[in-house]
């Protein structure tokens, strides 16, 4: 008997948790992640299902093809990620996955068997918490990022991507057929803000992603004495990073979007200097490609204001930008008519966002998060909302890959 939703969810948990702070480190190709991995790829076995592997990693576990087939036509497939943020929740990504192999169980137990190929998948580095882009195991298996783009990216430490997937005993790849056929992606996520519970409802329906982007701000100055140097000899680049994030910060509460600081390095970090160099990365989000381009003009120009003021220089490089998505409407007005469940856009990138690009069509489930927080060790969900979503998933593919 395969494990049921809560025995997987007690074995997933204590995996890459944090003592001190409750929260997960499940960073690609380093133990935790990899654990994950491999669990994933005994609960498949465990229910017969094909496992099949890209060089990168990215899974589909099928039901209805054979092993060694790469033949997926028609495929309608479901699944989520099982890394994390740094410090980040249970339910990101994980409750995709555990509660898309719940969803065939279910299936099984009514005496389903699918018309077409249907598979359960895992993407790595969806959080782009190690490489710096999120998504970048949908976008390798997608061609939205090519191998020789993928390969050079640099974790904090230093290492390449290929070298770390090399080191989880993968050969790494240009291409992929892991996706070829498929012709409809399902992923269920925890909802990642409050609209759910402002609505009452157990579980809804994503309309689209807003369009988002990744900044690398380099501010520099003249490293200094913190003693004797006089407030006005200075060029302090820390002081031009502050003004920038309260500049950010405003900017986006007046048009009622997002911007974000997250991530700071300080060269030489040390409490007795003024620093020579302050790196910022900004994370931004709008609800439409123009209001991203103000946003991030806005905050930019603030930023070269400033930076003339303080005698220091910036240098902005756009890390990555990802365009809106739309989810197929057909879908989605299938799934929410059908059951009443609410259609809510949402400004969090998943790997369905990159399906949805590269012309799969594609629909996403949300479960409700009581707290609305997500990454974060706060982020929760309740049992009983999980498996209404199990439910819901398991109708959804049901009639997807029935006859
Ligand atoms: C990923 O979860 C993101 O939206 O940043
Ligand atoms: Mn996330
Ligand atoms: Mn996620
Ligand atoms: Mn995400």
């Amino acid at each position: 008997m395969p494990d049921d939703f809560e025995t997987m969810w007690s074995s997933l948990a204590p995996v890459g948790r944090s003592a001190s702070s409750g929260g997960y480190f499940r960073q690609p190709f380093l133990s935790a992640e990899r654990e994950l991995a491999s669990w994933f790829e005994e609960q498949a076995r465990a229910r017969g299902l094909t496992v099949e592997r890209d060089g990168v990693g990215n899974l589909v576990a099928w039901w209805g093809v054979s092993t060694g087939s790469t033949d997926h036509a028609g495929a309608v497939v479901t699944g989520s990620h099982l890394d994390s943020v740094l410090d980040g929740g249970a339910y990101d990504g994980p409750l995709g996955v555990v509660s898309a192999l719940a969803a065939l169980d279910l299936l099984v137990s009514r005496g389903f068997s699918p018309s077409r190929p249907l598979g359960v998948s895992v993407f790595v580095e969806e959080e782009g918490s190690r490489f710096g882009l999120a998504c970048l195991g949908s976008r390798l298996a997608t061609g939205a990022v090519s191998w020789s783009r993928a390969k050079e990216l640099q974790d904090r430490d230093g290492v390449y991507f290929a070298d770390a997937v090399a080191s989880a005993g993968l050969p790494g790849s240009s291409d992929s057929s892991l996706l070829d056929g498929v012709a409809t992606f399902v992923e269920l996520h925890v909802e990642q803000g409050r609209d759910l519970v402002d609505r009452d409802a157990p579980v809804g329906v994503a309309s689209g992603i807003w369009p988002h982007g990744r900044y690398r701000y380099e501010f520099r100055g003249r490293a200094d004495h913190a003693g004797t140097t006089r407030m006005e000899d200075r060029a302090d680049p820390m002081l031009t990073y502050a003004m920038t994030a309260l500049a950010a910060n405003k900017q986006a509460r007046l048009s009622g979007e997002r911007a974000t600081f997250g991530r700071l390095e300080v060269t030489p970090n040390s409490t007795n200097s003024v620093p020579s160099g302050v790196t910022a990365w900004l994370d931004a989000r709008a609800s439409s490609p123009s209001s991203l381009e103000e946003l991030v003009g806005a905050i930019e120009r603030q930023a070269s204001e400033r930076a003339s003021r303080d005698e220091t220089l910036l240098i902005v490089t756009a890390e990555s930008v990802s365009g809106a998505v739309s989810f197929s409407p057909e879908l989605a007005s299938r799934l929410a008519d059908r059951r009443g469940w609410p259609v809510i856009p949402t400004a969090a990138g998943h790997d369905a966002g990159i399906l949805s690009a590269a012309g799969i069509p594609t629909a996403m489930l949300f479960v409700r998060n009581p707290t609305g927080v997500s990454h974060s060790p706060y982020e929760t969900a309740s049992v009983q909302d999980c498996l209404a979503g199990v439910v819901a998933l398991a109708d959804v593919l049901g009639e997807l890959a029935g006859d």
